[in-house]
């Protein structure tokens, strides 16, 4: 087995991986430990990697199905299970998605039926400040969110939709124009068996049963509650990294960055299922 070390990057999630080149073949046993730290630690950081996109395919291919972007093509006839994450304009239109600045908190797809398993997002430019990726922990924030909040929601479904290009949010979406799909505000991670709060600042709107305001209410204390400090990690990008994320159980987030400056990333996302729920009333 290719040995490589685990070093953790907060107290609420995220372990750095030391010692591997994701560029060459990995045996078996390192394939499994790293599929044990990844459901340990939620993300996995690999730094200095130096990887084309055949190489972040086959990597990613070791953990589920590649898949790319529902919403576009890859412009320049690129492997469209790679998608461009980035602000990098040609004749003025963007080269990726999710091109400038600050993007809210979200879990990848939950306005699908089966959203994204995971994804594995490589650092090619990145901006000299800002734009750094900020994760949080959706075990920990449904583990100790506040009784009095648990029992209003955990056996509640939510309504989640997007439109494939809103970054910050500020009214509802128009669901006769986006995908959406229900689900359970609560569920149980396939893998681990462990319960995640399922509700996110960018796509939720809704909780199915409550009234318009009440619902909006219990919504925000959830939102605020997941982006508390402890329950973090930041990731500051360095070129060559190389990030994974358990999407059944982790949100992410961006901070801003200049206009001027260039980020360039590339994801590739792992095909999911969805997500089972626990309403056996307890908790
Ligand atoms: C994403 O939400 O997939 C992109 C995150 C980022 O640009 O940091």
């Amino acid at each position: 087995m290719d040995g490589f070390g685990i070093h953790r990057l907060s107290p609420a999630l995220g372990a750095e991986i030391r010692g591997l080149d994701l560029a060459r073949p990995l045996d078996h046993g390192t394939v499994a430990a790293l599929r044990a730290a990844w459901l340990e630690h939620l993300v996995l950081v690999f730094r200095n990697q130096s990887l084309t996109e055949a190489d972040q395919v086959a990597f990613a291919q070791l953990f589920g199905m590649p898949v790319g972007s529902r919403s576009t093509e890859r412009k320049d006839g690129g492997d469209s299970r790679v998608m461009l994450v980035s602000n990098v304009r040609e004749n003025g239109k963007p080269v990726g998605v999710l091109p400038d600045g600050e993007l809210m908190f979200h879990a990848d797809s939950v306005f699908l039926e089966k959203p994204l398993k995971g994804a594995l997002l490589y650092a090619q430019e990145i901006p000299r400040e800002g734009g750094n990726t900020l994760f949080a922990n959706m075990y920990m924030a449904w583990d100790s969110l506040p009784d009095a909040v648990r029992s209003r929601i955990r056996t509640v479904d939510a309504v989640h939709a997007y439109d494939y290009s809103t970054q910050i949010k500020t009214a509802a979406f128009d669901r006769s124009r986006v995908p959406h799909a229900v689900h359970p505000a609560v569920c149980v991670h396939p893998e681990t068996g462990r319960e995640v709060l399922h509700v996110n600042r960018l796509m939720t709107e809704e909780l199915v049963g409550l009234n318009a305001e009440d619902g909006r209410a219990v919504l925000e204390l959830c939102f605020a509650h997941v982006e508390r400090p402890e329950h973090l990690y930041e990731h500051v990008w360095q070129i060559g990294d190389l990030v994974m994320w358990d999407n059944r159980c982790t949100q992410h987030a961006r901070t801003d960055f200049a206009a001027g400056e260039r980020r360039l990333l590339r994801r590739v996302g792992l095909e999911g299922e969805r997500l089972p729920e626990r309403r056996d009333g307890t908790g």
